[in-house]
This record gives C-alpha cells, structure tokens and sequence, in this order.
C-alpha cells in the first residue's frame, strides 16, 4: 500500500491523472485495444497521494490495483475519458495524461454481434479520429493551471525519438512532455520506465529511468 510520505510538498493540491488504455467498441462483444497497463499512471496517484495531493484518476482498463484515497472514474472509450477528463479539469490544478487513447474508434459500433455470414471473406473496418484530449485541455488551460502529457514512441534512435517529443509538445501545447520509449519488453506493461521530459521550448529539464515509481516521483518534482 501507499506509505505516507515524510515529504507533503503537493499537501492539498489537485492533481488529475488518466491513466491505462482506451477500449473502442465494434459491436457489443469486441473492441479495438492497446497494450497499456496503466501502472505509470497508478504510480503517479499513489506518489501524489503520498506527497499530500487530493487525486483523482481517469481509469480506462487499468490492470492493477488504484490505492484507496485516490477518486476514481471509471472510463471504456476514448470518447468516455475525453468527456471525463473534461468534466474533472474544471477543478484540477495539475493535469497528467498518462493513458494510453486511442487514436481512432471504428465509425459505427453494430448494435449486434458481427456476424461472419452477414461479412464474407474479409472484413474492412472504418476508422475515424477521436478528439486529442490532451490538446483541448491545453487549448482549454486556466491560469496556473500545469498539464503533462505522456508520448509513446516506438523510435529506437535517441536523437530522432528526441526529436519527435519535440514536434510532439509542440501539437499538443502542454508544458511538460514525458518521452517514453516502448515496446515489446519495454514501457507498455512493464515494472521499468524510461522517460525523458520537455519543456515547451523541447529543452530537457529530466530525465528518469528505474521503477515506475520513481519515474512518478521525478515527473511530480516538476510541479513544486
Ligand atoms: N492523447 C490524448 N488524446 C488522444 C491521443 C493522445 O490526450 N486522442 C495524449 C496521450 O494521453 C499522451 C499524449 O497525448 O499524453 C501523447 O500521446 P501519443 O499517442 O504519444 O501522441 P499522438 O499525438 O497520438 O501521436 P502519435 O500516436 O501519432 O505518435
Ligand atoms: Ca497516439
């Protein structure tokens, strides 16, 4: 469980995290997924927990256990946590998206189950992008208000996957970029975390590697 922290440097703060995968529906027995777990996040709200915060967590299919005194909502969709994390910005003053949303949901969601005689052979899905939560809450931002994105890339170059959280905060306007590489044995699912954070200029102002937790812990130092 959370240990209390001897340090209550977030005491009182509102702080606002989404965390695991998005789940978009195709009729009502299947849906298009990601690989995330949701435990960078759920780190995240325990550390900010016990450094003070009042937290509140976005859940979209998160795999392991949210610690008690963390207010939970409960989310399927991209659509779902857009309205959620909308909703839940109102009040926050500290925003981390750590989910992993999904970039597109399939056009129509059959009211019944897909069925093959009614398809054939092959099956052609029509996808449509969903809204970039992210980037609304920033267009959206209050003053003092802090936001924190997550980028996951799959680039295994250092210099280019660099690059690319700087294009990335660019599109999003948050204040702060964690650039995480995953993949197969990495990032998505595992204990470990390496990240890499940005400022809006695309200068790095931390880096962290080691357990989810202290990824978390860096990311939070942030804030102060
Ligand atoms: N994000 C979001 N809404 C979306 C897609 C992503 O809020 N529809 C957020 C994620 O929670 C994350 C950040 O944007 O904090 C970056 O997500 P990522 O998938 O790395 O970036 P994309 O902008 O979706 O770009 P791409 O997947 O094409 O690399
Ligand atoms: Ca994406």
């Amino acid at each position: 469980g959370a240990t209390a922290s001897a340090v209550q440097d977030l005491s009182g703060r509102r702080v606002l995290i989404s965390a695991g995968g998005t789940r978009e529906p195709l009729d009502p027995v299947r849906f298009l997924g990601n690989r995330s777990s949701g435990k960078q996040g759920v780190a995240l709200a325990q550390a900010a927990l016990a450094r003070g915060a009042q937290v509140t967590l976005v859940a979209a299919h998160v795999e392991v256990a949210v610690p008690c005194g963390v207010t939970t909502v409960l989310v399927s969709s991209a659509l779902e946590m857009h309205e959620a994390m909308t909703l839940a910005a109102e009040s926050a003053e500290v925003i981390i998206m750590t989910a992993a949303v999904a970039d597109y949901r399939p056009r129509t969601v059959q009211l019944g189950k897909i069925k093959k005689e009614d398809v054939g052979d092959t099956l052609t899905l029509e996808l449509v992008r969903n809204p970039d939560i992210l980037a609304g809450l920033s267009d959206a931002r209050r003053p003092g208000q802090l936001i924190i994105g997550f980028a996951a890339e799959t680039e295994t170059d250092a210099d280019r996957l660099l690059a690319l959280g700087r294009d990335k905060i660019t599109r999003k306007g948050c204040d702060y970029l964690a650039v995480n590489r995953v993949g197969q044995h990495e990032g998505f699912g595992t204990e470990r975390n390496t990240v890499t954070v940005l400022d809006r200029h695309g200068v790095i102002v931390n880096e962290a590697s080691g357990s989810k937790m202290s990824v978390a812990n860096c990311i939070l130092d942030l804030i102060g």
